[in-house]
């Protein structure tokens, strides 16, 4: 039978709060909650009982060879898990915990059967989160949690879309409001020497170069591939078609793209930036924001696509950032939910070109 799946509100004190109570003794029991972090919403569970973790796997439709990143409470419990993290470690830890930051460490054996999926490496982080961090001390146990949607759907950034995902696969969603990040934690290597991003996020490349005092590098993709199982899936996929326009495209390429638009689709478009005022144009449901806007823009992101998705809408047309270190991590998760990606005339060209309806 289906679990009947419930939301149960946290109050101002979580350390006090019955829900966070019932969290902690079903991930005791080997059961999965999903909980709010300061990213996105996470599913919860056991990160030492390879159960509770094939739970996870399952209540979210993972692909098994993902591996889950660990919560922990405090950084001291660090190496109960992880070989000695070194000199960076010792830095970016000061520095960003606890906070939207995941630090990639060689594994010592406990984890290894549960979260790292074959890899030797083991992702922990400290969230800041008052709610994750009460139902971690009440568990007393490490926390295995990737984002609590389902695979191949945007993070979930309120409690009601883990049930809109999620409903009937788990029993518990605390709800702590919506987060205040609203994109995933920077994923940041230190196993192999030198300091490589897996995944960007709030805390940028520019801040960890200024605290280490040495070159963040990407990998290429090859590698990156290997480092980072999450990165071989597409993610973060809306229902309807996304095109990512780039800052560079021209005014007048951008009315022609969405005349075309409007001309092939039948329902509704979405369309997220500047460029067109909300009210302006019947067919298209504007959400305005500014070029400036960048927190804002990435805490509502996911919550912004699936909204347009209840819209009904055929397409989703969204204004790209100028490339900076600030806007990495909202590029980077456009890009991946996007179908196109338009930056010039020609690109436009070849859109109109192969669109099929
Ligand atoms: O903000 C976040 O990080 C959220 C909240 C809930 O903490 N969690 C999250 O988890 O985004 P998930 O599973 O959706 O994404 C974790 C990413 C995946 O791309 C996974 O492949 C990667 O981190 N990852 C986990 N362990 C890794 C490891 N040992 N080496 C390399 N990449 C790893
Ligand atoms: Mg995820």
């Amino acid at each position: 039978m289906k679990p009947v799946t419930r939301i149960r509100t946290v109050g101002a004190d979580p350390t006090q709060d019955p829900a966070v109570r019932e969290a902690g003794l079903k991930i005791k029991a080997g059961e999965v909650v999903a909980l709010p972090t300061e990213t996105v919403y996470g599913l919860a569970a056991d990160a030492t009982n390879a159960d509770a973790v094939a739970r996870i796997f399952e209540v979210k439709n993972r692909p098994q060879d993902n591996p889950l990143i660990v919560h922990l409470a405090d950084a001291d419990e660090i190496e109960t898990y992880c070989e000695t993290p070194g000199e960076a470690f010792d830095l970016l830890s000061k520095a960003f915990w606890p906070g939207p930051l995941t630090l990639v460490l060689k594994a010592k054996p406990l984890l290894k059967e549960t979260v790292c999926r074959g890899l030797d490496t083991v992702a922990v982080r400290i969230p800041n989160h008052p709610v994750a961090r009460a139902v971690i001390r009440e568990a007393g146990v490490p926390l295995a949690a990737p984002s609590a949607n389902l695979s191949g759907r945007p993070s979930p950034t309120r409690a009601k879309h883990v049930y809109n995902d999620l409903r009937g696969r788990l029993e518990l969603i605390l709800d702590g409001g919506e987060c205040e990040v609203g994109i995933e934690s920077t994923v940041l290597d230190l196993s192999e020497g030198k300091p490589v991003i897996l995944r960007p996020g709030r805390i940028t490349r520019t801040a960890m170069e200024a605290v280490l005092q040495t070159p963040v590098t990407y990998l290429n993709k090859t590698e990156q591939e290997r480092r980072s199982p999450g990165t071989r899936y597409r993610h973060y996929a809306p229902k309807s078609p996304l095109y990512l326009v780039h800052s560079s495209l021209e005014p007048e390429t951008f009315t022609e793209l969405v005349r075309f638009l409007k001309g092939r689709v039948v329902g509704p478009i979405g369309y997220i930036g500047s460029r067109i005022q909300p009210g302006e144009d019947k067919r298209i449901k504007v959400i305005a924001y500014k070029a400036t806007e960048i927190d804002r823009f990435a805490h509502d992101l996911y919550a912004n696509l699936r909204d347009l998705e209840r819209y009904r809408v055929e397409a989703i047309l969204v204004d790209g950032f100028r490339e900076s270190s600030q806007t990495e991590s909202i590029l980077d998760r456009l890009k991946r939910a996007a179908n196109r990606q338009l930056s010039d005339e020609a690109d436009l060209q070849r859109f109109m070109e192969q669109f099929e309806d």
